[in-house]
């Protein structure tokens, strides 16, 4: 089929890519035409393992392009994938306005029907904006156009295995066409018919994901619910770990204990500095303000935000309480990305602490292994080192900020050696509190016992 993408940011990059690999001739267009004119140079404008060779096949194959000519996309898709950002306005609703545009440029380039998809997370009721939308700028070009969401749930760091291997594809739709379509664009994944950049030389054995046909409104809901719910689960485990520190106990033991219980499961139980990014926090603002627009009291999601903004406070309050002053002190920082295995810095909880340190007069060297580029564009005053050992280097203290693999496996006793004062703090429960006390560093981290015998300035 001839699909058309809006927007090459994670969601259309991954989105075309995935779906061009997957068989089908998929033309992607952005407003931002230094973003097409790197994707025309054979390279990509973010980070994402394994996205390089999907795209790179797709495009030698002739069955992925980049325009900036929006017309040029429209015209040619037969089905059409908004996937532009919605980020948050100041009063936490997503701002709608790249929608609105996209409509805009559908209505009044399309020519033909089309069905076009909301890939975008978008509040509910947003698909029935997007019907009158296309119909009010399409008026004078006469085309027909159904309206379908289909919600995406990849995780930046696995987008390419997540968008071949999904458990389930959510299609809302209100018509039997726009569902035989959707089933058709997806049936390669469905099938498994598709070149797995993931898996060599075969797939592991698994169950077909679940392709589940909804409302528009549902799917719409489903999205904003999935979220906001994977963000309450990291924040009742960061309330757990508030709780282990005052009574003693490790929130690892009381979080794996709970996750063994399938009506619990053991992912999103992590207690650390929180979540970030660009879903998780405006999601859940959106779906907040969502329920409060339309008379529904979702406190508890205020309280998440609340317990999820706390994280960074009690983190620097760890920090204070170990380097006592922080103004002039030596601190090293590992990880910016908001989380591994990717470079994106956007709501990053570890791009806050380190502004909150500049603020308190702190040096700061900072290392990450894919997002220094662009940290460097937000943070000025850091100084940014490739080698985690160049940050941990005469450092008084070293912060865990993102729980990069890298990290885990480094030489800490090589790290003990190179700083000024052996002292980590692990914002990420990373490492061992045993192993690191007999390498005699002094640590601390969210929720387990420190097992540090050293000095802390209270
Ligand atoms: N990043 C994720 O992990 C993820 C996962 C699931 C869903 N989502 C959702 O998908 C949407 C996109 O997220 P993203 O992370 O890909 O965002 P992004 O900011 O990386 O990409 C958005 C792209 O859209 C382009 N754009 C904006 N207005 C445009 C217009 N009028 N016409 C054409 N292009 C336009 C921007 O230039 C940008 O390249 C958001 O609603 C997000 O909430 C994101």
């Amino acid at each position: 089929m001839r699909l058309a993408v809006i927007g090459c940011g994670y969601v259309g990059l991954v989105t075309g890519g995935c779906l061009a690999e997957a068989g089908h001739d998929v033309i992607a267009t952005d407003t931002d035409a230094a973003r097409i004119d790197t994707l025309n140079s054979g390279k990509l404008p973010i980070y994402e393992p394994g996205l390089e060779g999907v795209t790179e096949r797709a495009r030698r194959a002739g069955r992925l392009r980049f325009t900036s000519d929006s017309g040029e996309a429209v015209r040619f898709g037969d089905a059409i994938f908004i996937c532009v950002g919605t980020p948050p306005l100041e009063s936490g609703d997503a701002d709608l306005s790249a929608i609105d545009n996209v409509a805009r440029q559908i209505g009044a380039k399309a020519g033909s029907f089309k069905l076009v998809i909301e890939k975008s997370t978008v509040p509910a009721q947003t698909g029935e904006q997007l019907r009158r939308a296309l119909a009010v700028y399409g008026r004078s070009g006469g085309a027909k156009f159904h309206v379908a969401s289909n919600p995406e749930f990849l995780r930046e760091g696995t987008a390419v295995g997540d968008f071949f291997h999904p458990e389930r594809i959510v299609v809302g739709v209100e018509d039997a066409e726009s569902e035989q379509q959707l089933r058709e664009i997806y049936r390669p994944i469905l099938e498994g018919q598709f070149h797995c950049p993931v898996h060599q030389p075969t797939c592991p054995a698994g169950p077909a994901p679940a392709f589940l046909v909804t409302t528009i409104a549902s799917a719409e809901l489903i999205k904003h619910a999935s979220n906001s719910f994977l963000g309450l689960k990291i924040s009742y485990a960061n309330m757990l770990a508030e709780l282990c520190e005052r009574l003693g106990g490790n929130v690892e033991e009381v979080t794996q204990a709970m996750g063994l219980d399938p009506r619990i499961g053991p992912q999103f139980l992590n207690a650390g500095l929180g979540f970030g990014g660009f879903c998780l926090p405006k999601d859940i603002q959106a779906f907040l303000r969502l329920a409060e627009r339309n008379g529904v009291d979702f406190g508890m999601l205020r309280e998440v935000e609340r317990v999820n903004k706390r994280r960074i406070d009690l983190f620097l309050e760890k920090v204070r309480r170990a380097l006592w002053v922080l103004k002039d002190k030596e601190v090293g920082v590992l990880g910016l990305a908001f989380k591994p295995n990717t470079d994106d810095i956007r709501f990053a909880p570890g791009i806050e602490v380190v502004r909150r340190l500049l603020g308190e007069g702190a040096k700061v060297r900072a290392s990450d292994p894919v997002a220094i580029a662009r940290a460097s564009t937000v943070l000025a005053g850091v100084d940014f080192f490739e080698d985690p050992y160049d940050v941990a280097r005469g450092a008084e203290a070293l912060l865990l900020l993102t729980e990069w693999k890298e990290y885990r496996q480094l030489d800490w006793a090589r790290v003990h050696k190179e700083m000024a004062r052996p002292l980590v703090l692990d914002a990420r429960n990373m490492l061992p509190p045993a192993q690191m006390k007999a390498l005699g560093f002094e640590y601390h981290s969210f929720g387990r016992p420190d097992l540090t015998s050293a000095p802390v300035f209270a």
